[in-house]
């Protein structure tokens, strides 16, 4: 057995460089990595990163084992390997490369999301310590100052809680969202409840809801916590964002053909009357802790995440969200799902 055949059966890319820095061996994987087949070519022009030479450096003339951050820039981006250069016999490198890219994408990702919950928090928790600190001092005998001060307290708390709160449900409509609900769903009667438990809401805000399709059944596989979730989440934003003393309208109806579902479809379409989005937002709606009017949406209580749970609940139902909007005239959120039991 030579070891070409042992080297060409390691997925990772590998290379075997002489005292010279001459590439001797190099594995059919690394030629993907490089583009080209290396053989013979001089390591210190393949490698061309001061990182990732003084690591083979080192390697050849200490027979240490060592190694370095490399980049590798192709078509779809940057590429980070960790590049590990281990000593041979006879003054020689073994060298191979770790895709580390996926790993520091949601290493990323997870670090901004810490920061964005830790910021969101810090402003409720920033204005209940000012308040606690003035209860004490200033404020010690106002009586009204302190009936006010408590009142916006509370109002700070059920912030944080329901933070909290939609983070969790996040969480856990995260990490259902590759299984397939089972459940045989009424749209037509998830949005009734729907409607139903919104009744303060809209009175409060003076809407009316126009629905004249929600007497015939449009039954879909899936779960109905969670679409019940999902109508809430963009109901209530057609409340908040669609102005007081406006219709909302709700539409359900079967499409033939949806052609990115490709197949029968039914699309929901919740339409309100408000200041309508600027195109520019649009695509962005949907990412965690995304906000047009950060102060107007933090005002009314807001923390983002909304549609961040809607988007998730669509993809685990197969389906699709599609947003238009025009401004002053209003937004119109559709889900498409499945037409499928
Ligand atoms: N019907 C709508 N009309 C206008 N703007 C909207 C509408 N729905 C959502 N938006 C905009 O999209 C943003 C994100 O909505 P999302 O529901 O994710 O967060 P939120 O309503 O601010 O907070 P949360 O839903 O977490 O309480 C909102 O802040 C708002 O700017
Ligand atoms: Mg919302």
């Amino acid at each position: 057995m030579t070891v070409e055949a042992v080297l060409e059966a390691v997925p990772l890319p590998v290379l075997i460089l002489n005292s010279d820095h001459r590439i001797t061996l190099a594995n059919s994987a690394s030629t993907d990595l490089f583009g080209r087949n290396v053989t013979g070519e001089n390591g210190v022009g393949v490698l061309r990163q001061a990182a990732a030479l003084d690591a083979v450096e080192r390697c050849l003339t200490e027979g240490q084992q060592s190694s370095a951050r490399f980049v590798l820039s192709g078509q779809s981006g940057a590429h980070i390997f960790t590049l590990r250069a281990h000593p041979l016999p006879d003054h020689r490198a073994l060298l191979s490369f770790e895709d580390r890219s996926q790993h520091e994408d949601s290493e990323a990702m997870r670090r901004d999301f810490v920061a964005n919950i830790s910021h969101e928090l810090r402003t409720p928790l920033t204005s209940l310590m000012g308040f606690i600190e003035t209860l004490r001092g200033p404020a010690r005998d106002d009586p009204d100052a302190q009936e006010r001060f408590l009142e916006i307290m509370e109002h700070e708390a059920q912030r944080m809680s329901r933070m909290v709160t939609d983070l969790l449900s996040l969480s856990r409509v995260e990490v259902d969202e590759r299984i397939r609900p089972r459940d045989q769903v009424d749209l037509s009667s998830v949005l009734r409840s729907v409607i139903a438990t919104l009744e303060g809401k809209l009175s409060d805000a003076g809407v009316t809801v126009s629905a004249p399709d929600l007497d015939a059944r449009a039954l879909i596989r899936g779960d109905r916590d969670q679409l019940i979730q999902l109508f809430l989440n963009l109901l209530e934003n057609a409340i908040k964002y669609g102005g007081a003393g406006k219709v909302i309208h709700i539409a359900i109806r079967r499409l033939e053909r949806d052609p990115t579902l490709r197949q029968a479809a039914i699309q929901v379409d919740i339409r309100d009357e408000g200041e309508g989005i600027d195109p520019l937002h649009i695509p962005r709606l949907t990412e965690r802790f995304y906000r047009v009017d950060d102060h107007r949406s933090r005002d009314m209580g807001g923390t983002g995440l909304g549609l961040a749970i809607v988007k998730h609940i669509v993809n685990r139902h197969r389906g699709r969200l599609k947003i238009a909007s025009e401004q002053g005239v209003g937004s119109c959120f559709s889900i498409i799902f499945p037409d499928e039991v």
